[in-house]
């Protein structure tokens, strides 16, 4: 049997700029590819040997063949060296890890999406999810905010979302730069709550985006009586193993990359050190 911390070596076969930090890696393994498979919220840990490892969530299903995306943005050690890779670049990938997004209990209901900043690339899944099923879900809202137009990731899909039958898509951003036409909404995402239409019954929203993001974002979906059951979040913690070993993700008794990254706020709610 392998051990479960060696990777998997997996070959980049695309990359996509999506902002002046952001890329979109499609990643394949060079072995079985086709077994692998992940549901919409779940992570993978990707290392680069000699730099270290990182858990990122990935912005695509599997496709038939087990390529998926992952969406990455340059912070730091690893996600440095990332930046610089390539077409043809070995690394090592182990997991799918974490629980997924509600999409399969979402069957039959509304889906209220509201994401900031890179925060959109793990709902991105979800997306395509609803597309490939549109019959099986109610309406789709999707509220997106980023710093500044350019920061918006995945700018190029919006209008083909927006074609998704029963789906609106409202942006914001916090500033547009001089001599740039902007013709959404200004201010943060929470704004956008006044032209959503979707109400507490029959609906599930799920979020993801900076902690103080979502923290205003839960305060103004309870104002307007959603439950703390029907509001899922998907948290960040520094991990090392990725799968409830070691401790190093805990969150009170919760451990963020066995019991989350997706957890509703009724889990949540009372948990020391969250900013939620
Ligand atoms: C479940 C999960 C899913 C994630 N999905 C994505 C994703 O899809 N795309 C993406 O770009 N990033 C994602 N992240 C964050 C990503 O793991 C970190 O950006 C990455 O670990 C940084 O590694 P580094 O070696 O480049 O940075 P380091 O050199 O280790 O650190 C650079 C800076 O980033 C901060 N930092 C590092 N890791 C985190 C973290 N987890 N949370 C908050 N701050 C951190 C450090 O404090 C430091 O200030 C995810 C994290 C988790 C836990
Ligand atoms: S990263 Fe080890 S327990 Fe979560």
């Amino acid at each position: 049997m392998q051990d479960p911390y060696t990777p998997n070596t997996a070959e980049i076969i695309n990359v996509k700029k999506q902002t002046l930090d952001t890329k979109t890696y499609t990643i394949h393994f060079v072995k079985k590819q086709k077994k692998f498979k992940a549901m919409p919220g779940q992570f993978i840990m990707v290392s680069i040997p000699g730099i270290g490892e990182a858990p990122f969530s990935l912005s695509s299903s599997p496709d038939a063949m087990g390529s998926f995306d992952t969406t990455i943005r340059t912070v730091g050690n690893v996600t440095g060296v990332l930046n610089r890779y390539g077409v043809g670049t070995r690394l090592g990938v182990r997991g799918p890890y974490g629980k997924p997004w509600p999409v399969k209990e979402a069957k039959r209901k509304d889906i209220l999406l509201v994401a900031g900043g890179i925060g959109l690339a793990p709902l991105r899944p979800v997306i395509t999810t609803i597309q490939q099923n549109r019959k099986a879900y109610g309406n789709l809202e999707i509220l997106y905010g980023a710093r500044t137009p350019s920061d918006e990731v995945f700018a190029d899909e919006y209008e083909e979302w927006r074609r998704i039958p029963k789906t609106k898509l409202f942006l914001t951003v916090d500033s547009v730069p001089t001599g740039v036409t902007w013709p959404h909404k200004k201010g943060v995402v929470t704004g956008l709550f006044d032209d959503m239409e979707t109400s507490p019954e029959n609906s599930v929203v799920m979020t993801c985006g900076p902690e103080i993001m979502m923290r205003f974002v839960i305060r103004g979906l309870l104002a307007r009586n959603f439950r703390k059951g029907q509001i899922y979040v998907s948290l960040e913690r520094r991990m090392k193993c990725g799968m409830g070993h070691c401790g190093h993700c805990q969150i009170g008794e919760k451990f963020v990359c066995r019991d989350g990254p997706v957890f509703t706020y009724l889990d949540l709610e009372g948990l020391p050190d969250l900013t939620l």
